[in-house]
């Protein structure tokens, strides 16, 4: 029987620190979900890494699990990282695995800074420090967790907990909307970072314009990495910090 896959989707690194960690003790392998990424035969273990969106999974995380029929996997584990509340992501997700025949064993949250900047400010320096100083430890606790096969389902405080899912999945179709209000403007230096970055492939730099595709998954990786600032989403991130797991990029602005 094949040992596993850890398979993660990460916008600014805090979810991919997660996975690779995780792969690191499990020795497991891990990789990153495409639109076209399927799973399928008999496991040990299928660990699922990813970020909290409107309480739930990316589009392109669920879109995966759905795929998910007929694999067999004896320790099902989801490990997600949230800026500030996750709801029932973790209880949707376990549903959404059943309805494809998958038991989740293990679920955890692991809170680090957030990234939505079309809504919020990314936390100052020392906020995030602290933040990613009490994130690590928890990961630190999940690691032990999961050396040890722990079965667990974390549950968020309350009142989070009782969002009906209908506010997930509205917000979720318009995620899959909302790429289309990403632009580049005139600071942009064509170095084609983002391009080379996009987890999707939706950048396109032709000549020395940033073409943006169909198929954004709204991540905001491209808007923290630019080294310009120079991609914003209509009107609301201009002037607004940008945010980068530190243990992943090392990119200084
Ligand atoms: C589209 C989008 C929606 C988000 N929704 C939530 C949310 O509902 N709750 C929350 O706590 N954080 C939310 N966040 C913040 C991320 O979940 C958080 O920063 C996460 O750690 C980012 O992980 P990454 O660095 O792997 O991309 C959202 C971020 C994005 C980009
Ligand atoms: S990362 Fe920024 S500066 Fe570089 S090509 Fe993309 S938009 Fe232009
Ligand atoms: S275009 Fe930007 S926000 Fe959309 S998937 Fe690519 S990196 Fe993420």
């Amino acid at each position: 029987m094949e040992r596993g896959r850890i398979y993660y989707f990460s916008g600014t690194g805090n979810s991919y620190y997660c996975a690779k960690k995780i792969g690191e003790k499990l020795h497991l392998k891990v990789e990153g979900i495409r639109r076209e990424t399927e799973a399928a035969g008999e496991m040990e273990y299928l660990g699922l890494v990813f970020p909290v969106y409107a309480l739930g999974p990316p589009n392109i995380v669920r879109d995966f699990i759905r795929k998910l029929e007929g694999l067999e996997a004896s320790y099902v584990f989801v490990v997600l990282t949230y800026g500030g509340a996750y709801g029932r992501a973790l209880e949707y997700t376990r549903d959404l695995l059943k309805k494809e025949g998958v038991d989740l064993s293990y679920g955890a949250a692991v809170r680090y800074p957030d990234n939505y900047i079309i809504a919020f400010k990314v936390p100052s320096l020392e906020k995030q420090m602290k933040l990613i100083g009490d994130g690590d430890r928890k990961l630190g606790r999940i690691l032990k967790d999961l050396a040890g096969n722990k079965k667990l389902l974390e549950r968020d405080k309350i009142p989070m907990r009782y969002i009906p899912n209908m506010i997930y999945e509205y917000s979720a179709k318009r995620f899959r909307k909302m790429g289309k209000n990403l632009k580049a403007d005139d600071s942009c230096i064509s170095c084609g970072l983002c391009e080379r970055e996009c987890p999707t492939k939706n950048i396109v730099l032709a000549g020395k314009k940033i073409v943006f595709g169909v198929r954004c998954e709204l991540c905001l990786r491209c808007v923290h990495i630019c080294p310009k600032n120079s991609i914003n989403y209509k009107n609301r991130t201009q002037n607004k910090k940008r945010y980068l797991n530190p243990r992943v990029y090392m990119v200084k602005k």
